[in-house]
């Protein structure tokens, strides 16, 4: 048996873990792997890497990916497709494991159906935005990192009396700006699920003020939006996904907040910084627990499949319900961080 693995999308925290868990659950099965680099790119371009025990030695704890990655879509790219399905044949591949988000294993859901059907997806993304999976892995790291940052933010804000707007990824889920901003103890968390009210953000800052809390910390994601204006974004070309190049709104909302208070206000954009570094513990474990069921759902010929978290079980999902919707932040837990806000 030879199995192909890729990595898609923007990187995070758990991939290596994730290759290195294909590998080793293969070696002890008798099947070989063969790593794609860049994602779909190196499928169409048949650009490969052979990963051996020794090639996944030591990357356990290395953020990234030790197969690189790219948004390409093969879908978009004219003759991608016949290649992909040429170079499918040529290396002899019987299964393929796509590691990625929705857009990665948006493609292996495209391909189930247009004739590469031996695909088993894993769910990757720090902004935890995929269906039928509690959590992707490297999104606890990129919420630990968010956090660290908050708890800096919060005793410079606090010496010099001053608000912070801290700008958070997730494109358009809340989940990293929820669940950092509620370890972190942010005062006002604005996440693309509900519609920022400005009012309401000053309302809450200055109570603070007015009982002795002289600084406020407010987390807000980069696909907020506000009540009467369009999204904040930093480029409107859309990539090969349509997705635009969000980012900026932690800039407007800063300048809004310090007109309408008067209080000193400074932005702290945190940006790439959450996708890097080391995989927390909990995203090493989910990774490996990941790779070892995809190589699972292939020795069972369970193809058209993403791996998945449910409670504390690893299961498996069509492909084509897991990248059906985004996972939104629901309002329970929103509830939940309205109680610490102001
Ligand atoms: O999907 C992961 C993510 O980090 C989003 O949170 C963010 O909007 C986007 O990727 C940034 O992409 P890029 O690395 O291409 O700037």
């Amino acid at each position: 048996m030879k199995i192909g693995i890729l990595t898609g999308g923007g990187d995070c925290p758990g991939l290596n873990p994730v290759i290195r868990a294909v590998v080793r659950k293969a070696h002890c099965e008798g099947y070989e792997v063969i790593g794609f680099k860049n994602g779909w790119k190196g499928l169409i371009e048949n650009d490969t890497l052979k990963l051996d025990l020794g090639a996944v030695s030591g990357i356990l704890p290395k953020g990234g990916t030790i197969l690189g990655t790219s948004r390409t879509n093969p879908y978009k790219k004219e003759g991608a497709l016949e290649k992909v399905k040429q170079n499918f044949t040529k290396m002899g591949l019987d299964a393929l494991v796509a590691v990625g988000g929705e857009d990665t294993l948006g493609v292996a859901s495209r391909l189930t159906r247009d004739g590469v059907p031996n695909i088993v997806g894993v769910p990757k993304t720090i902004d935890n935005d995929l269906s039928c999976t509690d959590y992707t892995f490297g999104f606890d790291t990129a919420v630990n990192t968010v956090m660290e940052c908050i708890d800096r933010l919060h005793t410079t804000a606090e010496s010099h009396h001053r608000i912070i707007v801290a700008e958070v990824m997730g494109r358009h889920a809340g989940w990293i700006a929820l669940e950092a901003g509620l370890a972190g103890g942010a005062d006002v968390i604005l996440i693309p699920e509900i519609p920022i009210d400005m009012d309401e953000v000053c309302a809450i800052i200055k109570k603070r003020h007015q009982r002795g809390k002289t600084f406020s910390i407010v987390v807000v994601a980069e696909g907020a939006q506000f009540k009467d204006k369009d999204m904040v974004t930093q480029e409107e070309k859309l990539d090969e996904f349509g997705h635009v190049r969000l980012g900026g709104i932690g800039e407007f909302l800063g300048g809004e907040i310090e007109k309408r208070t008067g209080y000193e206000t400074r932005i702290s954009v945190l940006g790439h910084i959450q996708r890097g570094g080391s995989p927390t513990a909990f995203d090493r474990v989910l990774g490996t627990r990941f790779g070892v069921k995809a190589v699972e759902l292939i020795k069972n010929k369970k193809f058209g499949r993403m791996v998945a978290l449910a409670g504390n079980k690893i299961v498996d999902f069509p492909l084509e319900e897991a990248v059906k919707a985004l996972k939104t932040v629901d309002q329970e837990l929103y509830d939940i961080a309205k109680v610490f806000s102001g």
